[in-house]
């Protein structure tokens, strides 16, 4: 018998059919949703014990483990009584990486994931098939509930580890009053302001996220440099910048919001003021060498961009092109140790210094 892959296939190439598999992200879906890595952990080891913690059917939840344990996602040492594995460990509510709360059917996480269904719809369409699953478009659906908008902003404070380093990587001596565009609950101005004293900044975002950030700023004690203010990013923005930052939020829009985005924090900044952007950038060529891991992540939210939101992952140059359109050129660009990648662009012409 030959047991050779196919020429062309590495050894290690997982079959298609199991890479296919349906049942594993929703069988571990439903491991983080019922949070049996806690209650493992807190000591409910015997499954009628667990059953009742997690709140399950003891039968359904020993189906349910069967089929786990035989991935090595949780274990059973003996029979009847449940362990954690080191991929269990990581469903674990403290775990750094914090990816229960991504996992979690019953947290907005589920509402997202819930589009994936769709997905040859996106790609037949080009657009997001968001208000097509659930009446309303992503950020009005988000807004609708105060919940759903919390859930998000704990998401997205967690994420945000890309633009981790943004407060040294970037040179912010010369700048006076930072305004954080779609700047969320306010965990990226915090890091700024904290690591430059003479700086103040505003969050500028949609009502839920602007309310929670005023809370954290305040109990971050910044209430003498730091505020936020209720704005819709496509009309108009705070005055009295003179850095307007816009952190991986042109990704959520197809480009022509995105333009539009970038012309009203054209409009508002000074004439020697700037608009930074802060994204995971793609390589500028299909073809350049990248890292597997990093083509793996850029690829995969790439295409949850075009799910929900109809939005994009771009390059560099993709990003000066549209920033040309409100007379914005690219000054400076930065990669973050986080992977963001930070832009700096100066109204009118200039020359292109890269760091
Ligand atoms: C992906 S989050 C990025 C949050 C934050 N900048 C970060 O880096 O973690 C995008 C943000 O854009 C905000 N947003 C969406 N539509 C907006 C609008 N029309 N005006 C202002 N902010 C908006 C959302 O509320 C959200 O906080």
């Amino acid at each position: 018998m030959n047991t050779q892959p196919p020429p062309g296939r590495p050894e290690h190439s997982p079959d298609l059919a199991e890479v296919a598999d349906i049942v594993t992200p929703f069988a571990v879906r439903a491991a983080a949703t019922l949070r049996l890595a806690d209650h493992i952990a807190a000591g409910h080891t015997r499954l009628p014990d667990l059953a009742e913690a997690a709140g399950a059917d003891p039968q359904a939840l020993l189906r349910l483990l069967r089929f786990l344990t035989c991935r090595d996602i949780f274990a059973e040492p003996e029979p009847g009584t449940y362990a954690l594995t080191p991929l269990a460990e990581q469903l674990l509510s403290d775990h750094p990486a914090n990816l229960r709360q991504w996992l979690d059917a019953d947290e907005v996480a589920g509402r997202l994931d819930s589009t994936f269904p769709h997905l040859v719809d996106a790609v037949r369409s080009g657009t997001s098939v968001y208000a097509e699953v659930h009446g309303a478009s992503f950020w009005e659906d988000l807004g609708a509930s105060p919940a759903r908008t919390a859930s998000f902003d704990r998401l997205m404070a967690q994420v945000s580890q890309s633009t981790r380093g943004i407060s040294t990587a970037y040179d912010w001596s010369d700048v006076r009053h930072v305004i954080d565009v779609g700047g969320g609950t306010g965990a990226l101005l915090h890091e700024i302001l904290e690591a430059h004293p003479h700086l103040r900044g505003t969050v500028a975002d949609q009502e839920g996220s602007v309310t929670e950030a005023r809370r954290f700023l305040a109990d971050q004690g910044l209430n003498s440099r730091a505020d936020a203010a209720v704005c819709d990013m496509f009309v108009s923005l705070p005055p009295g910048g003179d850095a307007y930052l816009l952190s991986r939020v042109l990704a959520d829009w197809d480009d022509e919001k995105a333009a539009r985005i970038l012309r009203t924090c054209a409009t508002a900044a000074p004439d020697d003021g700037r608009v930074l952007i802060a994204e995971r950038v793609l390589p500028e060529a299909p073809e350049a060498p990248q890292d597997p891991a990093e083509a793996r992540r850029l690829t995969s939210h790439d295409l949850r961009m075009l799910l929900l939101l109809g939005g994009r992952k771009r390059t560099t140059s993709d990003y000066a092109r549209l920033a040309a359109q409100s007379g914005l050129t690219l000054n400076t660009s930065r990669r973050l140790p986080g992977g963001a990648t930070v832009l700096e662009f100066r109204p009118g012409a200039g020359g292109a210094r890269r760091g």
